[in-house]
């Protein structure tokens, strides 16, 4: 967090707008948003319900194109890929952390993360020992043998992170992956997250309680789709919040 030189850029976002609907029902989801991650860096997004945050994160991942602007991760202009070719951008260099974990409940712990690198055409094996290793970093190896409904709610959500940063995965986008949890656990997704990202990785992190964004570098507010202000001081997220 401090001291450390910024690593190169993974997701560069610029003059980003995104419009759903048309003339009188036109709903600016976004507007004019310039945002880079880098290696290393863990930036988080506040903001009220219905400012654009989820719509930032999906765009950001590729899951929806942008109306204006353009979107880089690891040096691919997503625009400009093929359907294909973003697909496999998607699968190989990001990950998704939900507040609702989203996991397969009928896979294990190991088969849930060792799926995107499986769909990614990874062999079986290869797969399992990546997300074995994933597993490992963020503590519960262990559980690798366990279904969802047998692990705490903290637990599955570092089988989601495992799962978002397995393999090659550089980018994770997480939107409110404390959300669902108790105070301690959403401390500890934090710390792991934050651990994972020091470790080599960006992280874009969707939060609207101030002590989780904390946790990030700086922190971007995003009022009515658009960056109202960024900063690293989380005391003014706070004061922003109150105002918004
Ligand atoms: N598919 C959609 N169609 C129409 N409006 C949408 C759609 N998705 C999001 N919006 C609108 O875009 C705005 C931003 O939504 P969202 O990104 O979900 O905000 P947040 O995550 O900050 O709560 C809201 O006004 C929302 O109603
Ligand atoms: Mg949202």
């Amino acid at each position: 967090m401090s001291g450390r030189e910024p690593g190169p850029v993974l997701l560069s976002m610029r003059g980003v707008g995104r419009v759903h609907g048309h003339d009188e029902a036109a709903v600016h989801a976004l507007r004019d948003v310039d945002l880079d991650v880098r290696l290393g860096e863990l930036v988080a997004v506040m903001g009220a319900s219905g400012s654009g945050k989820s719509t930032l994160l999906t765009i950001a991942g590729g899951l929806d194109s942008p109306t204006a602007g353009t979107v880089t991760v690891a040096g691919d202009d997503l625009g400009s890929l093929s359907t294909k070719a973003r697909a496999r951008l998607r699968r190989r260099s990001i990950g998704y952390v939900f507040q609702d974990f989203n996991l397969v409940p009928a896979l294990t712990a190991i088969e849930n993360v060792a799926l995107p690198r499986e769909l990614d055409g990874v062999a079986a094996r290869r797969a399992r020992a990546e997300a074995l290793e994933a597993l490992a970093e963020v503590g519960i190896a262990e559980l690798a043998r366990r279904f969802p409904d047998e692990l705490s709610g903290g637990q599955r959500q570092r089988v989601a992170i495992a799962r978002a940063l397995v393999g090659p995965r550089r980018l994770v986008l997480a939107d409110e992956p404390t959300g669902a949890l108790d105070s301690v656990s959403g401390e500890e997704v934090m710390r792991i997250l934050r651990a994972r990202v020091d470790a080599g990785a960006g992280g874009l992190l969707v939060t609207h309680e101030a002590r989780f964004a904390a946790w990030a570098d700086r922190t971007v507010f995003l009022r009515d789709g658009v960056v109202v202000d960024s900063t690293g001081a989380p005391s003014r997220a706070e004061h922003l919040l109150a105002g918004a």
